[in-house]
């Protein structure tokens, strides 16, 4: 988007330009074919997606195949006592792999079924041909008999949602900076997903609970089940049925289920805000006019006097000003109603870069990036409502 591109710096622009897959041939053909699950028949997919596995232990995939007693052993026979989540695809459990010195978290699919089996092979393959710093890293599977069993670098500090939004009184609570480094390197993820990764992919389940942080708090993208490939050649977006979860959908993707990389672009808009709020985008225990984080904001996103209102309580006040504001900015303009009028992942990620500490300090950058929210703030103040269709929790 042109708002951001008086800051983006030469060497982004070439990258943008000379923009090729990072994969070799081979790779391309893996995700080639991925993309094809659409366009089969329901039985056909079944079939395909039953020989992709089956594939998977004939080497066909670079990640590590584990047996379910290797996993067992690592797990302590699933015990109870090593769980450390659950999700609407089965549990997670903490596990030490001996010849491989290392943790992992083990995610036991309990989702049977052709569903099931889909999101496994599509987690397997984006997992083993993608690898960025800010993917979360897939050690190894299982696919013994029935057993659809992922296995993770283990993340030491969970999910985002652990530290935002299920906060104990025993937890402290995440400072500015964290929170902007937070969302500047899952930003970067998608950058890689959107712009780098080819054909493009579209993760469909950007939220809080998949953003996992390892221990100096650097965000990792994690649960590529739902993922999509983007939309090649003269297409504009990829129709699909809706899935994901409620209140992270963008509004057009909601109700028409045409999927754009600008999907994306809104579940972060989505993850940002609360970041900057504390506030969970969907939260039944507020009073009724404050239960939808977006609708909440918009009124306030109109008025800069009332910015203060929206930062996190849990912060304190201890956060600069501007930047609060140049963050809202950002915020608003990624969850705008109109997809063609968010911006670019990239565009994201380069005016993040100049909220980060480390850069503000710098008097050029500091004009840069005041002229750029600027410019933002007088853009974002369409009213941007999300789609009151979707259904309750995850819609799958
Ligand atoms: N690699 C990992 N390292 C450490 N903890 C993890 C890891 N993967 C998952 N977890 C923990 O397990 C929890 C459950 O993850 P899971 O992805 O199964 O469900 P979810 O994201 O909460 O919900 P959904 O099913 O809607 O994705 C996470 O919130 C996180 O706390
Ligand atoms: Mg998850």
């Amino acid at each position: 988007m042109s708002c951001f591109s008086c800051c983006m710096p030469q060497e982004k622009i070439e990258k943008k330009l000379s923009k090729k897959s990072i994969q070799d041939h081979k790779d391309n053909k893996s995700l080639a074919s991925f993309a094809n699950i659409s366009y089969k028949s329901d039985s056909s997919r079944r079939r395909y997606i039953t020989e992709e596995i089956e594939k998977f232990g004939k080497g066909n995939i670079s990640s590590q195949i584990f047996t379910f007693h290797e996993l067992s052993v690592a797990t302590q026979n699933f015990n109870p006592e090593t769980l450390i989540g659950e999700g609407g695809f089965g549990r997670v459990y903490k596990g030490h792999i001996e010849s491989k010195k290392t943790d992992v978290a083990v995610k036991k699919l309990d989702r049977n079924g052709f569903q099931g089996n889909r999101e496994f092979l599509v987690e397997v393959m984006i997992l083993s041909l993608l690898h960025h710093p800010n993917l979360v890293n897939l050690v190894g599977y299982c696919s013994d008999g029935d057993q659809r069993i992922l296995v993770y670098e283990y993340m030491p500090n969970g999910s985002l949602e652990d530290h935002l939004l299920n906060i104990g009184p025993d937890k402290k609570p995440l400072d500015w900076n964290t929170r902007i480094k937070v969302a500047a390197g899952a930003a970067k993820g998608l950058e890689y997903l959107h712009e780098t990764a080819y054909p493009p992919v579209i993760y469909r389940d950007f939220k809080a609970s998949n953003i996992l942080l390892d221990e100096s708090f650097n965000p990792r993208l994690s649960d590529f089940g739902l993922a999509k490939l983007g939309p090649t050649g003269d297409k504009t977006h990829v129709s699909t049925r809706v899935m994901g979860t409620y209140g992270y959908c963008a509004p057009e993707y909601a109700s028409t289920g045409q999927l754009t990389t600008k999907s994306d672009v809104y579940s972060f808009g989505v993850v940002f805000l609360e970041l900057i709020t504390g506030r969970r985008v969907i939260d039944n225990s507020r009073p009724s006019e404050e239960q939808n984080l977006i609708t909440w904001a918009q009124p306030l996103f109109k008025d800069k006097k009332k910015f203060h209102l929206m930062a996190d309580p849990l912060l304190e006040g201890n956060y600069p000003e501007k930047a609060l504001c140049q963050a809202l900015a950002v915020a608003a303009m990624c969850l705008q109603e109109e997809a063609s009028t968010r911006p670019l992942i990239s565009d994201v990620v380069t005016a993040l870069e100049y909220l980060s500490v480390g850069k503000s300090q710098a008097g050029n950058e500091e004009e840069a990036r005041e002229s750029s929210a600027e410019k933002c703030s007088t853009e974002n103040t369409e009213n941007n409502s999300p789609d009151d269709n979707l259904r309750e929790s995850k819609i799958v």
